[in-house]
């Protein structure tokens, strides 16, 4: 066993399958190519939760996230003083936490839908805007844009985002998915699970990577200065944010969804010249000095200037993707649970053995 737990199976599940060899994912039998982009967020939500989750396979699914995202906005509004001088992950970490388990929006469908409004208010407030307030009878990604930003937020940005949602719903048993079934299998409650998770996946060797992808770009500046900017940063020891995966040895097939959603968006992908530059200059200064680790590009890589060309400023770039992740923790959750079993490994002493250091 490593450190990491690399090759530990703790879970099984219906939700989703990567092929890390392949570079292939797929969501309850569909191959995410064939989702993202052609299906809304409720559709996959309830792909992913039927059968799995209670509020599964709901006819009013789409209803019922709206509601919630009324019913969040309530709630969340008021708060947002305590929430001004904080990041955004962590005033959308402050605003999940005001639910209570048996409150209105401790059901799946209403936690989805304030996990994108508190993202909203948490990114509006950071930058010291006043919160938008939702339309509950629009679709969630659109709605979550405008809150957002605050804008008219027009068909292709909101198309954008969508299929940014459905491409990084669910995926394995990454870190913060961990934590979601760790947390649900003590009986928590979904609440809890939520506030974990989204503690998990705000490190930047998980879902805080595409800000700074943003500023690496903002960093190099000119495709001339890729290749010595990166030779730099790796002689000081730092890893390039937006490049390798635990569990991907090829090339991350979320990079391809979301790069093609960018190259898609006329006139706002300005970065992607530079990107595909760096991208370019990266794997191959990595294949020279990694030679032993196939290192390629992650999800984040295009994340950032996906979510940059819709107008999310970059520090709100985690919060949408838990207004994405959330579904699938959710579901993780209800998987959990099920199963009935506490999660509950050992680990191995390596300290002094009794009384030894009298
Ligand atoms: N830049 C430079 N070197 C790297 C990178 C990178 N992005 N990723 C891995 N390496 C190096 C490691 O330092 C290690 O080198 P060493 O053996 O000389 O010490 C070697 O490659 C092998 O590392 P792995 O075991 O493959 O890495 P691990 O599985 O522990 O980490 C991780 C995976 C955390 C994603 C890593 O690749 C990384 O830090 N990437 C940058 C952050 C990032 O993009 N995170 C988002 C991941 S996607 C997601 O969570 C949604």
């Amino acid at each position: 066993m490593t450190s990491g737990m690399d090759d530990v199976v703790a879970a099984e599940t219906v939700l989703s399958q990567i092929d890390g060899e392949a570079g292939r994912l797929i969501l309850r039998g569909y191959d995410i190519g064939n989702l993202a982009g052609r299906c809304s967020f409720e559709e996959v939500t309830d792909l992913l939760w039927t059968e799995v989750l209670e509020a599964g396979h709901d006819e009013n699914l789409a209803r019922a996230i709206g509601a919630g995202r009324a019913l969040a906005f309530q709630r969340f509004s008021p708060l947002t003083p305590y929430i001004a001088d904080l990041e955004p992950i962590e005033g959308m970490r402050f605003l999940l936490s005001a639910i209570g388990e048996g409150d209105d929006l401790a059901e799946p469908a209403a936690l989805a839908g304030a996990t994108g409004v508190a993202a909203a208010v948490a990114i509006r407030a950071a930058g010291g805007k006043e919160p938008v307030a939702p339309d509950a009878a629009d679709r969630h990604a659109r709605d979550v844009l405008r809150m957002a930003t605050g804008g008219v937020a027009d068909n292709a940005a909101a198309d954008a985002l969508e299929t940014y949602l459905v491409t990084v719903m669910d995926h394995g048993l990454n870190a913060s998915t961990f934590t979601a079934r760790v947390v649900a299998s003590t009986r928590a409650g979904l609440p809890s699970v939520l506030v974990a998770a989204l503690s998990a996946l705000k490190g930047p060797l998980h879902g805080g990577a595409p800000g700074p992808v943003l500023d690496m770009l903002d960093a190099i500046g000119s495709a001339e200065n890729a290749r010595p900017w990166i030779n730099d940063a790796l002689d000081r020891g730092e890893r390039l944010m937006g490049f390798g995966h635990r569990v991907y040895r090829t090339r991350d097939p979320r990079a391809d969804v979301l790069k093609g959603v960018v190259q898609g968006l006329s006139g706002r992908g300005e970065r992607l010249g530079l990107a595909e530059a760096v991208e370019a200059a990266a794997l191959d200064i990595l294949s020279e000095r990694k030679a032993g680790r196939r290192l390629d590009v992650n999800v984040e890589f295009y994340t950032a200037l996906l979510l940059d060309a819709v107008g999310v400023p970059r520090s709100g770039f985690t919060p949408l993707f838990a207004t994405g992740r959330v579904v699938g923790w959710l579901a993780h959750a209800g998987e959990q649970v099920a199963s009935g079993r506490l999660i509950r490994p050992q680990s191995r002493y390596v300290g002094p053995m009794a009384d030894a250091a009298a």
